[in-house]
């Protein structure tokens, strides 16, 4: 790595060549020049590793807590600009996927790399309808979750379990298993979804129906009481349908991250995205359009909005479904959903809520707080309302965004598989702790006589139910 004449210029840290796709680094410690090789606008955080103060130092390493400007992999299968507010599929635009394909289409796409022919599809769609149903210990399984259990407990749950019912998965390089651990996914998540949602009613489970779409399909079993069919209104299956293309990948996200670095441990796929769910789970990714409904309820009504900006800009309080860690313009696919809101309304009964959300958004987008952070609504900000015009409960939101994303994680865990670069995920820390301390016997340990438990202030957990 030895630096030669064709710098810019010199001084303190890096300066990038002109000639070359390299960047000299002049390490201030020792006075040593090094040459790093930029490929895709990347250094290796390993070239860094031979930049040391003496030769048994450990080497460089890179600090990037949250991976914020660390790309972990290579991917051909989710563009986005986030500056430009654009987001592409195997480099289709979301606008052209929305307005012309299904999601069952657009989870080929993503899991095969091209849009699929007619017989393709038509195969696809065949393997996907016709492995809906889970085995009837899973129905069991989910006997014995609370009544009040969060459905995406029941979803985490239930994707881990299949693992156990397919155990063949664990050939993560036989093709057929591949294929049909991917097949499974999609077509048994929407299940698993909706028997979690049918247990929180006490209601009987409702079994796939073949001869139904996707999103049709996936309504019925949530919906389905006596009657012979479930007929869904097509303006909310299409509006639905959308949302599912809406959701389905969006690289190197949170959840996409922990499905790939599970999966880089080799376990078998289910297990893999029962981590995805995991992670999708929490407020600030999967969860944020439960947290978006459960804060345009608290404001109440439009009126109250000014007030409730200003205790955001107090940091009071977070604008749940604005902002975003890629997108620093808004979010073309919040953008998408908007275009269906009113078709939906139109099939539904009207929300009031989405007064205040359109209140909200005035106002913040107006709102120097907002513009100078670039925090614009994200596809949690709509989609909750949406889903509860659909009439889905508000528990419900973030499984059936985990529905969709299954597709997105599959094809990630899949092309993860593939890359001969891919290693055990496994990062390096910067350790604070002690050092080389004296073990002490337990009678010779001095400390306070405050007994380690929860902090005094902490409020009791409520008990729930029974
Ligand atoms: N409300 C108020 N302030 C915000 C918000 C928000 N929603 N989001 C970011 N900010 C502020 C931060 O306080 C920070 O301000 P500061 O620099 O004065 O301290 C600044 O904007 C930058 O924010 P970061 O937290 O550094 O941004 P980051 O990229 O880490 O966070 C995230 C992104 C987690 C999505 C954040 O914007 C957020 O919490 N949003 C609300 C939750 C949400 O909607 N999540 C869904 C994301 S989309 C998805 O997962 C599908």
């Amino acid at each position: 790595m030895a630096t030669e004449e064709k710098t810019q210029q010199q001084g303190d840290g890096a300066v990038a060549t002109a000639e070359q796709d390299t960047l000299t680094v002049t390490d201030n410690r020792t006075g040593e020049r090094y040459e790093l090789e930029v490929t895709d606008g990347t250094i290796r955080a390993m070239d860094l590793r031979g930049i040391k103060v003496a030769d048994d130092d450990f080497g460089l390493m890179a600090y990037d807590p949250a991976y914020t400007n660390t790309a972990s992999c290579r991917s051909a299968i989710t563009y986005i600009d986030g500056e430009a507010g654009i987001l592409q599929h195997r480099g289709y635009s979301i606008e052209q996927l929305c307005e012309h394909s299904t999601y069952l289409e657009v989870a080929y796409l993503l899991t095969f790399g091209e849009l699929p022919t007619k017989p393709q599809l038509e195969r696809w769609t065949f393997d996907v309808t016709h492995h809906t149903f889970v085995h009837e210990d899973i129905k069991n399984l989910f006997e014995t979750f609370r009544y009040d259990a969060h459905p995406m407990g029941m979803l985490l749950s239930g994707v881990g379990a299949l693992s156990t019912f397919y155990p063949e998965a664990k050939h993560i390089d036989d093709p057929e298993e591949r294929y049909m651990a991917a097949v499974r996914m999609i077509a048994k998540v929407p299940t698993l979804a909706a028997f979690a949602y049918r247990h929180s009613l006490g209601l009987p489970y409702v079994y796939p129906d073949n001869d139904l779409d996707y999103p049709s399909n996936f309504l019925s079993m949530l919906f389905k009481k006596t009657e012979i069919r479930y007929e869904a209104d097509p303006r909310l299956t299409k509006a639905l349908d959308v949302l599912f293309i809406l959701h389905a990948d969006h690289e190197q996200n949170c959840s996409t991250a922990a499905v790939r670095a599970v999966g880089s441990s080799q376990v078998d796929p289910y297990s893999a995205v029962a981590a995805g769910v995991a992670a999708l789970y929490g407020p600030l990714h999967g969860g944020a359009n439960e947290q978006v409904l459960r804060m345009l309820r608290r404001i109440e009504s439009p009126e109250n909005v000014p007030d409730f900006l200003q205790g955001v800009k107090n940091r009071e309080e977070r604008l749940m479904g604005f902002g975003h860690r890629v997108y620093k313009n808004y979010d073309p696919r919040a953008r998408i959903i908007q275009q269906h809101m009113e078709e939906v309304f139109e099939a539904t009964e009207y929300n009031p809520l989405v007064e205040i959300a359109r209140e909200l958004e005035k106002r913040a987008l107006d709102d120097e707080y907002f513009t100078d952070r670039k925090l614009y609504p994200n596809v949690d900000y709509y989609s909750g309302i949406i889903y509860e015009a659909l009439q889905i409960p508000t528990d419900m939101f973030t499984v059936i965004f985990a529905i969709p994303r299954t597709s997105g994680w599959v094809a990630q865990w899949m092309e993860g598989n593939d890359d001969p670069e891919q290693k055990i995920a496994r990062p390096r820390q910067i350790y604070t702790g002690h050092r080389d301390r004296e073990y002490l016997p337990i009678d010779d340990r001095e400390g306070p006589e405050k007994i380690t438990g929860p902090p005094a202030r902490r409020p009791k957990r409520q008990r729930r139910g029974a």
